[in-house]
């Protein structure tokens, strides 16, 4: 028996407990809890319903003819590698992104390829206006497409719509936080609602066959907000993400139950709408700083698609009794473990330099095959040696200092080659397997040492940093020197 009274939940994490607290015991935010009604939850299975007795169902055996989910093709290719190859019907994908950063655009496009190709396509705003949803479509060139729009937040009534008549292939709900259904007695944006909203369509989903996007809002730390429940509930979470002042939006598959999670769509945001961006290799390096210290070309591998991307870094000394380490786009550990080794397996020392490091465009890199790149745009950095410009990096620092094989060599070559590369530094073992037929110069790398002994002799060339002259001859560096110290 549900207990009566005030129930509070955690706008965090959906946590419940049974008063108020400043901060939530499950996840440690403060100020979450909100008081919820006590009946909400188990009003959820229907309001008033006698309870239902069981409907026996067939079982079936595990071998048997495998279906291939039936797959909708969205009609835009970045979109559809990163859901696997279209929607599969039946199936609830949320997508979450900053505000601003295209979400409505995106899926107004693809609601418009949709019903251009004959499919029926709808699309509810639960926070713009018929009139605006118009004037974007307006602004894309896509008014003539038949996609069907509402302007509603009630999800009993757009149930109720969406029943009716053929059933769609694809309905938008923009967004899943200004939906409310009966249900549940709490206010629009809570947890409870949003979980009930969310449950509601998602049995619409599986019953109609219509595949249903969910448009989520980001917190400011990231996460899709409301309860991570929801998270659970959907087949495939996308996150759209982009820098503020770069044009490129990357969408990025967080989990998928139908396809893999390591693709991304690459796109551009333009006067009119977002575009295709089919090789993103040449729009990550398209405004490279060729000849400048610190600056290292990583040939990365993003799903199944070879990626070149220029990663900066920048070493100067520090002002400050403990040194900054900055970064943008990569793992801050694995920055971490990378000056580690190079203080202890390179002999260069870096506790008296502030590090910042960043990788160009927006890109987000979660590969450790760059931790090479990192570590070659780093010692640039400090020994004010620019790197080859026509050189790409990729390899895995091992604690030891040694440098790791990683997957799809023969892939990263070849994409370094198509855009004009002259050589690569690479793992040892890698350059015997991958690169007996590449074109391109090899260099393999057995230890980060003999890398960081490479750039200093290349360094000392240009005139000779006294940085440079510790380095190449594998020794401490002195203390920093007064004319670098402007930061
Ligand atoms: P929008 O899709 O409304 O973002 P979201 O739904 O994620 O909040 O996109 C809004 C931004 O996109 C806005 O800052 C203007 C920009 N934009 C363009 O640059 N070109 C366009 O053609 C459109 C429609 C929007
Ligand atoms: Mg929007």
């Amino acid at each position: 028996m549900a207990r009566r009274g005030p129930t509070f939940v955690c706008q965090n994490c959906g946590a419940v407990t049974g008063r108020w607290q400043g901060k939530c015991e499950a996840c440690g935010e403060w100020n979450t809890i909100v008081e919820e009604s006590a009946a909400a939850d188990a009003r959820l299975a229907g309001p008033g319903k006698p309870p239902r007795k069981g409907r026996p169902f067939a079982l079936e055996p595990l071998a048997g003819e495998a279906h291939e989910a039936p797959r909708l093709p969205s009609g835009i290719a970045e979109l559809d590698r990163v859901t696997g190859g279209g929607f599969v019907r039946g199936s609830v994908l949320l997508v979450g992104g900053d505000p601003g950063i295209g979400k409505s655009t995106l899926l107004i496009q693809t609601a418009a390829a949709l019903a251009r190709a004959g499919h029926r396509a709808v699309y509810i705003s639960g926070e713009e206006a018929v009139a605006q949803v118009r004037l974007r479509a307006e602004r894309l060139g896509l008014a003539a497409a038949p996609v069907e729009l509402a302007a509603e937040t009630s999800v009993e009534d757009i149930i109720a719509t969406l029943t009716q008549g053929k059933t769609p292939r694809l309905v938008v709900i923009d967004s899943i936080q200004t939906m409310w259904t009966d249900a549940v007695e709490s206010a629009p944006g809570t947890v409870t609602q949003v979980r009930g909203s969310a449950q509601a369509l998602i049995r619409f989903a599986k019953r109609s066959g219509a595949a249903v996007i969910l448009v989520g809002h980001v917190t400011k730390d990231g996460q899709i907000a409301g309860p991570r429940v929801v998270e659970h509930m959907v087949d495939a979470v996308l996150s759209f993400e982009g820098e503020g002042t770069h044009l490129f939006r990357i969408l990025r598959a967080v989990k998928n139950r139908f396809g893999p999670t390591d693709e991304i769509g690459v796109f551009e945001m333009t006067g009119g709408g977002l575009r295709e961006v089919a090789n993103p290799s040449e729009l990550f390096l398209s405004e490279r700083d060729l000849g400048s210290p610190g600056t290292a070309v990583f040939a990365g591998v993003e799903g199944t698609r070879p990626l070149l991307v220029e990663m900066q870094a920048l070493v100067a000394p520090t002002t400050l009794g403990t040194p900054r380490r900055a970064v943008i786009g990569w793992d801050q550990n694995r920055l971490s473990m990378v000056l580690a080794v190079l203080e202890a397996h390179c002999g260069v020392k870096l506790s008296g330099y502030d590090v910042y490091l960043n990788v160009a465009g927006g890109l987000r890199i979660q590969e450790p095959a760059a931790d090479l790149a990192a570590a070659a745009a780093l010692v640039s950095s400090l020994g004010n040696a620019p790197l080859p410009p026509d050189a790409v990096f990729f390899g895995e620092v091992s604690l030891s200092g040694a440098i790791r094989p990683v997957a799809q060599s023969a892939a990263r070559l070849k994409e370094a080659q198509k855009l004009g590369f002259g050589r690569a530094y690479l793992p040892e073992p890698a350059r015997g397997e991958a690169g007996a037929d590449s074109a391109l110069t090899l260099t393999g790398v057995g230890g980060l040492a003999d890398l960081v002994a490479d750039i200093a002799q290349r360094g000392k060339r240009r005139g000779g940093v006294a940085e440079l002259s510790a380095l190449s001859g594998g020794v401490e560096t002195g203390p920093p020197p007064g004319k670098r110290a402007h930061y």
